[in-house]
């Protein structure tokens, strides 16, 4: 029991220090995209907002993703670091459940267990509301959301529309921060 508190204090000390967000209690169930169609989310998708994510540092983030012949994604990720260079991983995501096609988990590392990533709500045109909530011992949970979209600015409308999904779903829309879409000409193909 001891070492469990130690634990939970070590994690919640490494959550804290990544800014990521967590929280007691387990995962909420935000409802997902209905009909949800993996062929026509495919494409590029540009990163207008996130809740912080210790991992992703650059600029102009974009994700490409990919349908494989056997029904995987290939998930291509860009930034622009400060330095200029473009940072990218290449990772895989699917479908686990066909009964719920908008829930899929996103994998880059070979080993490494794969992270929820659940389409909230996509026009597959110009929006897409992702979030991502992993449980720790059934004590907390940390999540993660993202604002995508086909160009590198959305309407404020539409962004406000997600927020509101997000609140729902028990987010706190004021720890979103807005990711830097401009100057990237360079990440563009
Ligand atoms: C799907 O196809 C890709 C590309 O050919 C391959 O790398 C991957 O291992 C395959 N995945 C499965 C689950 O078959
Ligand atoms: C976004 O990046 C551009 C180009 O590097 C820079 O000029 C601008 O100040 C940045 N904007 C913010 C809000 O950081």
């Amino acid at each position: 029991m001891a070492a469990l508190k130690v634990l939970f204090v070590f994690l919640l000390t490494v959550a804290a220090a990544h800014s990521q967000s967590f929280h007691l209690g387990s995962c909420p169930k935000p409802s997902t995209q209905k009909d949800f169609s993996v062929a026509k989310y495919m494409g590029t998708w540009y990163e207008i907002e996130k809740l912080p994510a210790a991992f992703e540092r650059g600029k102009c983030v974009q994700a490409t993703y990919t349908l494989l012949e056997n029904g995987t994604v290939n998930v291509h990720n860009q930034d622009l670091l400060s330095n200029g260079k473009i940072s990218s991983i290449e990772g895989v995501a699917k479908v686990k459940d066909p009964s719920q096609p908008a829930i899929l988990a996103v994998s880059f590392f070979k080993g490494v267990s794969d992270a929820p990533y659940w389409v909230l709500s996509t026009d597959y045109q110009s929006y897409s509301l992702v979030y991502s909530c992993s449980d720790v011992l059934g004590i907390f949970h940390i999540d993660f959301a993202w604002i995508l979209a086909r160009t590198r600015v959305l309407t404020e409308d539409i962004i406000g529309q997600l927020h509101d999904q997000l609140a729902a779903a028990g987010v706190d829309v004021n720890r979103l921060t807005v990711t830097n879409q401009t100057g990237c000409d360079v990440t563009t193909q």
